[in-house]
């Protein structure tokens, strides 16, 4: 059984891109792979001498197999001998398989993933804090040709470098920090509660778990929504969410993730809801129903460790959970998203169906019937 592995050789933290620039040099030896608005703001005036490949040239944010035999085509036409990625986790992620794919088209390379060896240098920079994709070897691909998403992973995708500036997350939309952190809230407590935990992950998942809970509560207390001072205080922590992102990741890369992201997939497939809202949809509703099947273990740690953070007692733990995090992210009920009762057997089947490797690292096994009483219950 594998405790624990680190897969980034190197993780940095620079205050802005500037430093990062003045220690990496960028340079004509670079593919830089990023999204426009970043690459306006933060990267061209560091990076002018670099190639570069901007994501949203070739389609939505959530990558496509198309997108990538598109996006391959044109890095193919450019020697270079390191990658240089700043976005979320859809650029990451396309970074990754740009890095091993060689000459390959995509579905090549799902194919023979292990025959693929990366001979580039790979630097990830994240620009939300949530994914963690710059410390995992996943890349998620919606192949849209098959009509399924696919994970696709390999330790030929962890990065030589992940690197931490909170510079570049300043301009972030509230909401998409609130729905991006959350889904690092998510990542820690299903990776501490997964049968594949190891001492050493929960290390992580748990501290990725304080910084986020306690971040929450001291953002929500320096001032009222939109408020200069709520956004001050948030700007200020913004290193300690990227830890905390970065640490949740470390924390799944072998935990996992479970049914929370698993029944989240179904809402944010059909009715494009942000992947953190929808886990935030599921998040409670799936640990009240672990509880109810087995109230001790790892759970009643998970509970107690929470209670401490919030000051309340382990019997109101999600209800004062849930209370907190409703300030940043309102929670809303399956219908407000669209969703219709005629819905919800399809998506427990396809819960069931499509998801085991999710599935399989619930606290407990939870049945067809199980999912879809989850669902009846946040509908
Ligand atoms: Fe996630």
């Amino acid at each position: 059984m594998k405790l624990f592995s680190l897969g980034p050789r190197e993780i940095h933290s620079f205050e802005r891109l500037a430093d990062f620039a003045a220690e990496f040099r960028p340079s004509a030896k670079d593919l830089v792979i990023s999204i426009h608005p970043i690459y306006d703001r933060y990267v061209a005036k560091h990076a002018a001498d670099s190639p570069h490949l901007l994501l949203d040239d070739y389609g939505s944010q959530e990558p496509t197999d198309e997108m990538i035999d598109a996006v391959l085509d044109d890095a193919r036409r450019t020697p270079f001998e390191r990658i240089i990625a700043i976005g979320g986790g859809a650029v990451m992620d396309v970074a990754k398989v740009v890095a091993v794919a060689g000459d390959s088209s995509i579905d090549d390379l799902i194919d023979h993933i292990a025959d693929h060896h990366r001979t580039v240098g790979l630097v990830l920079i994240p620009t939300t804090c949530g994914t963690g994709s710059e410390t995992t070897e996943i890349a998620a691909i919606n192949r849209t040709r098959l009509g399924s998403k696919a994970g696709i992973s390999s330790p030929e995708m962890f990065a030589d470098h992940a690197v931490l500036i909170p510079e570049l997350l300043e301009g972030l939309p509230d909401h998409v920090f609130a729905t991006s952190s959350m889904d690092a809230l998510v990542h820690s407590v299903e990776s501490v509660l997964s049968p594949n935990a190891t001492p050493y992950t929960r290390m992580f998942g748990y501290a990725a778990m304080r910084m986020i809970v306690t971040g929450y509560r001291e953002i929500t207390f320096a001032g009222p929504e939109g408020s200069k001072e709520r956004r001050a205080k948030r700007n200020e922590l913004l290193r300690d969410f990227l830890i905390a992102s970065n640490y949740a990741g470390i924390s799944f890369d072998i935990g996992g993730c479970a049914a929370v992201h698993a029944l989240s997939y179904q809402l944010g497939g059909k009715y494009h809801v942000p992947h953190g809202e929808s886990n935030y949809a599921m998040f409670t509703g799936v640990l009240r129903n672990y509880m109810e099947i087995k109230s001790d273990g790892e759970i009643a740690v998970l509970n107690s460790y929470l209670a401490g953070i919030l000051g309340c007692d382990v019997a109101d733990v999600y209800d004062r959970l849930e209370a907190l995090i409703n300030r940043l992210l309102p929670k809303k009920a399956l219908h407000e998203y669209g969703v219709t009762r005629q819905d919800l057997p399809i998506f427990a089947h396809r819960v069931i169906t499509t998801q085991q490797r999710l599935m399989r690292n619930c606290f407990v096994p939870l049945d067809e019937a199980r999912v879809l009483k989850i669902f009846s219950e946040l509908y």
